[in-house]
């Protein structure tokens, strides 16, 4: 193992002080990764990752926080939100979705956040509201953190923006960020059939269950994928596409090279055993029944952007005569079981032809 540190020297010099896996894991996920494409050959020439002696202590604070969200804010620390809560509920941390501290590619990279929800900040249909740096940030500490809101003037939530601003400076001159590649998590095909939750505690067992162990629980180094401890129903990751799409782009977190696709899981097994995390029980947040409610401002209520895998909402959309509707006296237009695990095309294709029915593209 020693050697494997030696050999990851340079590798952890070009990129600053970014290493490439940051809450343990094995060592082996390291030396493959770096044994590849370091992330700046990878996002070169439109974005670079900063040096390090460049942070300001405020984003070096930031970074920590991103690093050990729930050991800072979570149960175990001292710091309580207003209402006596742990800012985190569960035990992850940023990093645990957000690789790399935020800047793994493939993996729902931070490093252009700073300019994608600068102001006036980024229309959220789910929430229904404007959200910017903070806003953003926020949506995952109460959703994928199951926890409380920082309050946006407290010192951590300006060292969290602080640190964000530095990954964003890393853009580079000629540039946008919108150009820059391995944003959000790579993008997977819809499958024509029900994601199988039965095949996919096989590929669990078999490919996951040694790092998340057999209860999904994880251990001190690898974070839970199901249970109290785990991520919401209501974010990101408790829709069956987006959890699909992460545990396409980075695991086995042992075997998968973020930049080197042919390390991937089939896409089809990344379908099977997200199913199966998902087919567990995960906290479920009172706070977010009415998402994906109100309108829009161009116009377009939001439930006609409801994604399909969204499962909380087994009533939506509703059927008229085989139209999507929001009018509560209809029935539900797919089962629920369908909302989770799918097929999804046939609920994508109804909201489609609703929204072009009224109108909108
Ligand atoms: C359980 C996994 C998970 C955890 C933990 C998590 N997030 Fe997220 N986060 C997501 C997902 C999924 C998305 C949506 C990504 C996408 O659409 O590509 C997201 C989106 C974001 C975005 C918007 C990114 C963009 O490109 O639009 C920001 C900013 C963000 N998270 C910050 C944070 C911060 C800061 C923390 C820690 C306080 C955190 N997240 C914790 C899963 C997570
Ligand atoms: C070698 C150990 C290892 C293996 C094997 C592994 N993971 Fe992970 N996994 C991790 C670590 C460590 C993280 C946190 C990433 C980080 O902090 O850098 C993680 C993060 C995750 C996350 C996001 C965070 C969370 O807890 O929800 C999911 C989902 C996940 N893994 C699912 C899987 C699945 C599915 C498999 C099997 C196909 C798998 N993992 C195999 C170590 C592993």
């Amino acid at each position: 193992m020693k050697r494997l540190h030696l050999y990851l020297i340079p590798a952890i010099l070009v990129a600053g002080i970014f290493t490439v896996a940051q809450a343990g894991g094995d060592d082996s996920t390291l030396a493959h990764a770096a044994g590849g494409t370091s992330f700046n050959t990878f996002y070169a020439p439109s974005y670079q990752i900063p040096d390090a002696q460049g942070m300001s202590a405020s984003a070096a604070r930031g970074k920590d926080l991103v690093h050990a969200t729930y050991g800072s804010l979570g149960a175990g620390s001292a710091v309580r939100a207003s209402n006596g809560l742990p800012y985190v509920g569960n035990k992850l941390s940023c990093t645990n979705c957000h690789m790399g501290d935020g800047t793994q590619p493939n993996a729902s990279p931070l490093i252009v956040v700073a300019q994608k929800y600068a102001a006036p900040g980024l229309f959220n249909s789910r929430s229904n509201s404007l959200l910017d740096v903070a806003g953003r940030v926020n949506g995952c500490f109460e959703r994928s953190l199951v926890g409380q809101p920082l309050p946006v003037d407290s010192q951590w939530m300006k060292d969290i923006v602080a640190y964000l601003d530095f990954l964003g400076a890393g853009v580079q001159p000629g540039y946008t960020f919108t150009q820059v590649p391995g944003q959000g998590f790579p993008s997977v095909d819809l499958l024509t059939r029900a994601a199988d939750p039965v095949r996919g505690k096989q590929i669990f067992t078999g490919s996951c269950a040694s790092c998340h162990r057999a209860d999904g629980n994880g251990s001190s180094n690898t974070p839970p994928v199901w249970g109290t401890n785990s991520f919401g129903l209501m974010s990101g990751m408790g829709r069956l596409a987006t959890a699909t799409t992460l545990v396409y782009g980075a695991m086995p977190r042992n075997r998968v090279d973020p930049t080197d696709p042919s390390t991937r899981l089939s896409q089809a097994d990344a379908w099977d055993v997200s199913a199966y995390l998902l087919s567990n029980s995960r906290p479920f947040d009172a706070r977010f029944v009415a998402d994906w409610t109100g309108t829009g401002p161009d116009g377009m209520p939001n439930w006609l952007r409801k994604p399909a895998s969204a499962s909380y909402d087994f009533t939506m959309p509703r059927s008229n005569a085989g139209v999507a509707t929001d009018d509560p006296s209809m029935p539900a237009m797919f089962p629920s079981e369908q909302h989770i695990f799918g097929p999804f095309q046939p609920i994508e294709d109804a909201l489609k032809a609703a929204r072009n029915e009224r109108g909108f593209p």
